[in-house]
């Protein structure tokens, strides 16, 4: 069994961070979307993996991966030229899948409980394919399976205006070789890519055997910052708590299941729990509230902050009236509160930022 990460494409809907990086390389819980779908995969055995990239964040992703012996898998790069879709990112990995069976995993996905059941139903079965479903509100964001009352599928759909069914199709594929039959046999969707949905349609009318597993466990996938603030809350409420012993907590009440991570100062603050500080990071005079992660040297001063991403390099001062709530912030970022008279709002925003007073 291989694995295929997929993180080519755009991220538009995470401007204005994913101008200047790849969306699965922002952190929930202070680690990179794509860091947590390798170790992922590792945890169910498999440890070739090919890593699809493309457009200007492929440097990025490959000087972060390396080489994947820090998670002790081997990554090979496979490189899209254009991102033309799931299916067309199947069909350029076929000289690194060969004719082995692999799980497909897109790279801003995040599932609860790990892939292991699945691969090993997956090896244990006679299937050509499974594909993963859950239950959820918005169908019509994603693809979407119609069951029929035996519980097999008969109909997938990629983003439909009318879902027929609240069935999503999660970002986590298992394949046998036959699907390269149906990447090459399948044409461009209306909206101009090759769907993967469209590929997995073919081989059930070619009679191919498709299971559908359907997820009881959360999964988010981080497409939009409100997603990423979903998707770091759920992760930090089943993070373990650790306190790095060179870590200094000085005149602090933190919670117990707060995570500090080495290097990082707590003076005079409240921190409540679940949440993160990274490496190096410093919060003085502040409160910090649950589902907040906060990654590495950042400086954070008279502030009062909840369920917020904040990330690293960014400096925070006297915000408190109103406390800082829901809020992704960048890298390298300064908010501060000015004392000139008269007193209003100053801003220098990237393109297509958004704020809420
Ligand atoms: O997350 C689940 C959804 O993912 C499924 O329900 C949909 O059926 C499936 O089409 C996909 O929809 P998205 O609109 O979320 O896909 P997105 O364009 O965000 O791409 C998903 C990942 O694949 C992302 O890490 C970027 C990467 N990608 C995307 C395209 C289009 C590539 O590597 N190459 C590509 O050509």
């Amino acid at each position: 069994m291989k694995g295929l990460i997929l993180s080519g494409g755009k991220g538009t809907r995470l401007y204005p961070l994913t101008y200047t990086r790849a969306k699965q390389l922002i952190p929930v819980a202070n680690k990179p979307v794509l860091v947590r779908v390798i170790e992922a995969i590792r945890e169910a055995d498999v440890t070739e993996i090919g890593v699809v990239i493309g457009g200007s964040t492929a440097q990025e992703i490959r000087d972060t991966l390396g080489d994947g012996s820090q998670w002790d898998v081997k990554l090979t790069f496979i490189h899209q030229p254009s991102p033309d879709g799931l299916a067309h990112a199947v069909k350029i990995s076929q000289d690194f899948l060969q004719d082995d069976p692999f799980v497909m995993f897109l790279g801003d996905n995040v599932i609860q409980g790990g892939i292991s059941n699945l691969i090993r139903d997956f090896a244990t079965n006679e299937w050509n394919s499974q594909i993963v479903l859950k239950e959820v509100p918005n169908a019509s964001s994603y693809g979407v399976a119609k069951l029929r009352p035996d519980g097999s599928i008969e109909q997938l759909i990629e983003k439909p205006k009318n879902p027929p069914s609240n069935l999503a199709l999660v970002g986590i594929y298992m394949f046998d070789a036959h699907i390269f039959e149906a990447v090459h046999a399948i044409k461009p969707s209306p909206r101009g890519e090759y769907e993967i949905t469209d590929a997995i349609q073919w081989l059930i009318e070619n009679k191919y055997q498709v299971f559908p597993h359907v997820h009881q466990g959360w999964w988010i996938d981080t497409g939009k910052p409100n997603d990423m603030l979903e998707a770091n809350s759920l992760v930090l409420d089943e993070l373990k708590p650790l306190i790095a012993p060179d870590a200094i907590i000085e005149n602090s009440v933190v919670d117990p299941r707060v995570t500090v991570q080495a290097g990082a100062k707590i003076i005079n603050s409240t921190v409540r729990g679940p949440s993160i500080i990274g490496e190096h990071t410093v919060i003085e005079n502040s409160y910090i509230g649950p589902f907040t992660s906060i990654y590495h040297h950042v400086v954070i001063q008279q502030c009062e902050i909840e369920r917020s991403i904040i990330l690293e390099e960014s400096e925070l001062s006297d915000i408190h009236d109103p406390i800082l709530r829901d809020s992704l912030i960048g890298r390298k970022v300064n908010v501060q509160r000015g004392g000139d008279k008269p007193r209003g709002l100053k801003m220098n925003l990237g393109d297509n930022s958004r704020v809420l007073i």
